[in-house]
């Protein structure tokens, strides 16, 4: 959360950083600032709101120019969203923006209170600002000040600092928030993400942790906390410009739902091997899976709804037991690992506070940890004993989507790499199973795509409501769980997921005259079961949408009002088209109310702080 980008160089640099927030303002947007280094010292303008009220702000300071400036967008942790409140924060030598959160800022504040500092805003950000002054009046040096303040601060931090006599010099660290380093042919660059300086230049490092970063006109240098010069390893991009834009859709959530048939082959392709999952991992492509006796899956948010999918298909095909964990709970509960666990973590950014904290927690106790990650190189990845990578690329809507259906592509293939060392299935089937995945998936997430329009009438029936249910049985409520979050944070309409089942025991007083119920029904198995909890809430006045297989909606009559047809394929595989439609009905219910689709109220992409 909170996006920053410092720019060092002969151009100006409000265009620059203005440029590179835009990019970054999925990861918080509540208020935006930009200092710069001009001839008279450093000058802040900085405002609550979106980046364009910033924009507008600018207008007002015509004059102010140069060639070195930080830029901040925030996501509110400690004071509410306030012109004051917002980024960079100044002290008397230094001005500095900051993402994660200083956890022991009271008692820097006491510390500071004694030394005669006093403070405008509620944020720890300018507690640390001042107590990287404090150190920079005595040491006179703005490696040692940095190096000693981040000794004194607890928490999470990635920083980006310009002293008022040092000009043209951004220093940079990081403990457990993401920040890259860039030298562009124009400059040089700090960032939250790659996206802020990719049109710049495709080069980067990846800070590591207690690392300065010392970034001029011309050159970046890195410094260890003893002031020792040292290197980082340079990283190429391999996605461009394009790829991080909209290419012609209004919004990045439906541009990058349309990615998904490629996201998907690009996932799988590299993965299946002489017809078998294959993950160029040589522990996991032997049979070292084969002594885990039970797995534990770790994540947040969407990525933990891809883990309930994970479940359902490694129990189904490998009968292994899974656990599917939310990670802010699994790092506080103590929980009990055995040696022969296998813990997973799943992470589209690879940088979540908690599911990195989770992932910590296992390492420490010795068990062995796997990662999926969207970000190549992001903390979980370079963390996790292996990693298998998701390839996604860039996702930049708030609400994620191409994300979720890669990890699960992925899950499903451990599955069968599983069920074939459990022997509950043999290598014909597994490679019979892996070629329909190859081939039905992409496909059939494409005619997804193509039922766009059926889709956009549906959600006009579905803006007015104010709550609404998701129902399904088995893989279908699992499915649920995760269109309904989908739906929840970009429409705002109030909406849950319920096991079909499970409705008649209280849930169900919810259902009146109109209430809209969306109706999943791809498993075969328990299909009349379903179709009995619909008949209970349609009896009740719900206003049912039944999306459902294409086998079984010729086989059975389901009671609704209206119905939107899986494009066919296998019905194990039906979780990757069902997703696809579910999360366009998300996406054009919260169009058609005019919301901000891609940066939702509150949410932010990356939550780097707990
Ligand atoms: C945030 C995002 C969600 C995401 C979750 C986990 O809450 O808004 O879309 O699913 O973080 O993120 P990760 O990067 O770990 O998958």
């Amino acid at each position: 959360m909170c996006g920053i980008i410092g720019y060092s160089g002969d151009q100006d640099s409000i265009p620059i950083i203005i440029e590179g927030l835009r990019t970054l303002e999925y990861r918080g947007y509540d208020s935006a600032g930009i200092s710069v280094c001009t001839e008279e010292g450093i000058k802040t303008v900085k405002t609550q709101g979106r980046l364009t009220v910033l924009e507008d702000k600018l207008k007002e300071n015509p004059e102010l120019g140069g060639g070195c400036a930080i830029g901040h967008t925030r996501w509110a942790t400690h004071g509410e969203p306030s012109d004051t409140n917002s980024h960079p924060h100044s002290a008397k030598n230094l001005t500095l923006v900051h993402n994660g959160i200083i956890e022991n800022y009271a008692e820097i504040a006491e510390m500071l209170k004694g030394a005669g500092y006093t403070f405008e805003s509620e944020t720890d950000t300018e507690r640390g600002a001042k107590l990287i002054d404090l150190l920079y009046e005595k040491y006179q040096d703005p490696i040692v000040a940095i190096s000693k303040a981040t000794k004194i601060i607890r928490g999470s931090y990635a920083l980006g600092v310009i002293f008022n006599d040092i000009p043209d010099t951004i220093f940079a660290i990081r403990k457990d928030s993401p920040l890259i380093v860039a030298k562009g042919e124009d400059g040089c660059f700090i960032a939250s993400d790659i996206p802020a300086i990719l049109k710049h230049t495709k080069q980067y490092y990846r800070l590591a942790e207690g690392i300065i970063a010392k970034v001029s006109k011309s050159e970046v240098e890195f410094f260890d906390m003893e002031k020792n010069l040292t290197e980082q390893q340079l990283e190429t991009v391999d996605w461009d410009v394009e790829q991080a834009q909209k290419g012609g859709f209004p919004h990045f959530m439906i541009k990058e739902i349309h990615e998904e048939p490629e996201a998907l082959r690009k996932t799988l392709e590299p993965r299946i091997r002489d017809g078998l999952p294959y993950f160029d991992i040589p522990r996991l492509d032997g049979d070292f899976l084969s002594k885990f006796g039970s797995i534990h899956i770790v994540a947040c948010g969407t990525a933990m709804h891809a883990g309930l999918i994970g479940k359902a298909i490694i129990e189904r095909i490998a009968r292994i037991p899974v656990n599917v964990e939310i990670a802010s709970e699994f790092r506080y509960r103590n929980p009990i690992l055995k040696k022969n666990d296998l813990v997973l973590l799943i992470s589209q950014s690879g940088e979540t506070a908690d599911t990195l904290a989770a992932l910590r927690l296992a390492k420490a106790q010795g068990v062995y940890t796997l990662a999926i990650v969207n970000v190549i190189g992001s903390s979980v990845a370079r963390e996790a004993e292996d990693v298998m990578y998701t390839r996604a690329g860039p996702e930049i809507a708030v609400a994620s989507t191409k994300a979720y259906s890669v990890q699960c592509s992925l899950l499903y293939l451990l599955a069968v790499k599983l069920a074939v060392l459990n022997k509950t299935m043999s290598e014909d089937e597994a490679r019979d199973f892996c070629a329909r995945m190859l081939t039905d998936i992409p496909k059939t997430v494409t005619s997804a795509l193509e039922m766009s329009t059926k889709i956009c009438e549906a959600a006009s029936r579905l803006v007015a409501a104010e709550h609404l249910f998701y129902i399904g049985r088995d893989m279908d409520c699992q499915l649920c769980t995760e269109a309904s979050l989908k739906l929840k944070e970009i429409s705002y309409i109030h909406s849950e997921a319920y096991a079909a089942g499970e409705l008649k025991h209280g849930t169900i007083s919810l259902v009146t005259d109109g209430t809209p119920v969306i109706a999943l029904t791809t498993v075969g198995k328990v299909c009349e079961k379903t179709i009995s909890g619909i008949r209970e809430v349609k009896s009740r006045g719900a206003y049912v949408v039944s999306i459902c297989s294409e086998e079984l909606a010729a086989k059975y009559d389901i009671p609704c009002d209206e119905q939107i047809i899986i494009p066919h394929i296998d019905e194990i595989l039906s979780v990757f088209p069902a997703i696809c439609i579910l999360q366009l009905l998300a996406y054009h219910v919260s169009a058609q109310k005019g919301l901000d689709v891609d940066k939702p109220r509150n949410l932010a992409k990356s939550v780097t702080v707990e």
